[in-house]
């Protein structure tokens, strides 16, 4: 397969636009708690957030006093994330490189990859950056991976969602391919609801393409071999994992 980055235009470009009304940070609070409570995560300890967006996770970390580094290749997200870490008296060590390029070796005790932030490349590529992160951790440190649980998208992802945050509706048209399992997306910003014609009321902002995995697939990817304990949840809040679960956690120690 040649080495594809479907999502780099959304992600570059369009992303940005809407990240703010997708992903709230009140969540972000909530996820950190309870990873805080999984990986038995101590004061002082040292993260690595990749993509960590705007920070909103990087941000619960460093108050929860981790030494926390956050990666994402784009700027207009990690300005947001430096002026997010000023406004909570926080400070973070932000790195603009592509995920696929983190050469860090055994200096953190957690790292995450959040919120769907798996899938954007090839195959190949996408294991590459699960070695990354194995490479980036201590021994005894431990990997959150949160994702979309594809198993259940195959049974029921709706073919529309709406997100509505403050006074934008955000709509997505999705489209599962059961011959690639990729996820694709077209993004819709909804304009006021007194916009006559249904042309005139929604505006394309972009269009993503996310390869989902299923457990095994996933678990297959991160070589469980390499791994002292692997665990499997439904969401960030230890929900158990099964088909019907929306989110697919995974909880690795090395
Ligand atoms: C769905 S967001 C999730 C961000 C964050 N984990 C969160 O939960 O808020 C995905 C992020 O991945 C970043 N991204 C996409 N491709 C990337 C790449 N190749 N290298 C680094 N960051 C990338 C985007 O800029 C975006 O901020």
């Amino acid at each position: 397969m040649p080495l594809v980055f479907q999502s780099e235009r959304f992600f570059r470009e369009a992303w940005p636009q809407i990240s703010q009304s997708v992903e709230s940070g009140t969540d972000a609070a909530s996820d950190v708690q309870w990873i805080a409570g999984a990986t038995g995560l101590e004061t002082g300890a040292r993260v690595l957030d990749a993509p960590c967006g705007f920070g909103r996770h990087s941000v619960e970390f460093a108050r929860r006093d981790c030494e926390t580094t956050g990666v994402d290749f784009s700027e207009t997200e990690l300005g947001r994330a430096r002026r997010a870490a000023g406004e909570a008296g926080v400070s973070l060590a932000l790195v603009c490189q592509d995920i696929r390029d983190m050469e860090f070796s055994s200096e953190f005790d957690l790292a995450v990859n959040l919120f769907s932030s798996i899938g954007y490349f090839s195959e190949d590529e996408d294991r590459l950056v699960l070695d990354r992160f194995w490479r980036a951790l201590r021994p005894g440190g431990a990997f959150v991976v949160d994702t979309r649980n594809r198993d259940q998208c195959v049974r029921s992802l709706p073919p529309e969602e709406r997100m509505r945050r403050g006074n934008s509706t955000i709509r997505v048209e999705n489209e599962f391919d059961p011959t690639t399992s990729r996820w694709r997306a077209r993004w819709w910003r909804l304009k006021r609801a007194s916009a006559k014609s249904e042309d005139a009321s929604q505006e394309l902002i972009g269009e993503s393409e996310i390869r989902l995995y299923s457990a095994h697939e996933l678990l297959h990817m991160l070589r469980p071999e390499r791994w002292r304990k692997v665990e499997l949840f439904g969401g960030l809040d230890g929900t158990p994992f099964s088909l019907d679960t929306h989110r697919l956690v995974v909880v690795a120690r090395k």
